[in-house]
């Protein structure tokens, strides 16, 4: 009979058997579940011959990074190296505004990045061991929509850090290519991973970067988080979670507005949240949250976070208006 265990047992098997008794694979975490699931399901495989990669590029949320370091960690004892590149992302993003070209700099980044993880791997793997793999967390959808059948395939990395040969081969290792997302949320609950990973909504590779509007700064990125925080944190105790498909909060950095807290006027930011519904991010609506949990994110945000004295909500659909700002 088909069970969630079933279907886990059934892609660690597969997964030992392609890697073998000496093969080592490299996987990258994003912080989101498809690629802890797939980690998940390779550790159970090969043990300790996975080393998961995680680059903190300093643009997730409040809590991300700890959740990967500590609780992913404890977990699926898988082994993990964490590259600590937030000083790296930050000087490379200074003085940029424009979104798409922040979001070349932030791809370019965070390859260069995770290569360097992927020659440390490979480097100390025993003499001989000629193909390093791949995990990634493709979605039986993905195959289907690529046209991809089975079969293995191999990429190359095109690396410029020297040291090594000049194309690494690697086998892809495709652990969830059978599975739709809500099976690999099962999964993923099945072994255990944390219900804040299991759940996460989708949230970009280009992380708070492209949730600031202007130049991206520490500062910014710290404001940003705080008010993100409490604007989760209110969606999860009104038990909404599930109900909404991303809620974005920006922060409109190069914006100023003049508000009056206290004892006097302030000069401060703006942000906006965006909660949207949706089935696949194609198209969205914007999402009726009930106005006691607005109200109460507000007033939580504009007494916690000193830099904002302004929140508005994005009643745009999309079309016309994307999910993201930028
Ligand atoms: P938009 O803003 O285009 O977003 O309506 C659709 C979905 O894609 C996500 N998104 C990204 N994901 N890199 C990503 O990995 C990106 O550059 C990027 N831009 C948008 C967005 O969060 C939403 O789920």
């Amino acid at each position: 009979t088909w069970t969630i265990g079933n279907i886990a047992e059934e892609q660690i098997e597969r997964i030992a058997a392609q890697i073998g008794p000496d093969g080592r694979a490299i996987c990258g975490l994003s912080g989101g579940v498809d690629s802890a699931v797939a980690a998940a399901i390779v550790q159970k495989a090969i043990g300790d011959r996975l080393t998961c990669v995680y680059v903190d590029h300093g643009l997730m949320r409040k809590g991300e990074t700890e959740q990967i370091e500590r609780d992913f960690v404890a977990s699926t004892g898988a082994k993990l190296v964490v590259v600590d590149a937030e000083q790296q992302f930050l000087e490379a993003l200074a003085g940029v505004s424009d979104p798409e070209t922040k979001r070349k700099i932030i791809g370019r980044e965070f390859i260069r990045t995770f290569e360097a993880a992927e020659i440390e791997v490979i480097k100390d793997a025993p003499a001989g061991t000629k193909v390093g793999f791949l995990v990634q967390g493709t979605l039986y959808p993905d195959v289907v929509e690529s046209g991809g059948g089975a079969g293995t395939h191999n990429i190359k990395s095109h690396h410029n850090v020297g040291g090594l040969p000049d194309d690494l081969e690697f086998e892809l290792v495709e652990p969830l290519r059978t599975l739709f997302k809500d099976e690999v949320r099962l999964v993923g609950e099945q072994l255990g991973l944390p219900p804040e990973i299991v759940w996460r909504h989708p949230f970009p590779g280009p992380g708070l970067g492209i949730r600031i509007i202007g130049e991206v700064t520490r500062e910014r990125l710290d404001i940003l988080r705080e008010a993100d925080a409490i604007a989760r944190e209110e969606l999860t105790k009104a038990g909404l979670d599930r109900d909404i498909w991303q809620f974005p909060v920006v922060l409109l950095a190069d914006v100023r507005s003049v508000g009056v807290q206290g004892d006097g006027r302030t000069y401060g930011h703006p942000v906006v949240l965006r909660p949207v519904t949706s089935e696949d991010a194609m198209t969205a609506d914007w999402a009726r949250l009930p106005y006691d949990v607005l109200e109460k994110i507000s007033t939580r945000i504009t007494n916690e976070v000193r830099e904002v004295n302004r929140v508005t909500v994005d009643i745009t659909s999309k079309p016309p208006g994307t999910i993201e700002w930028e």
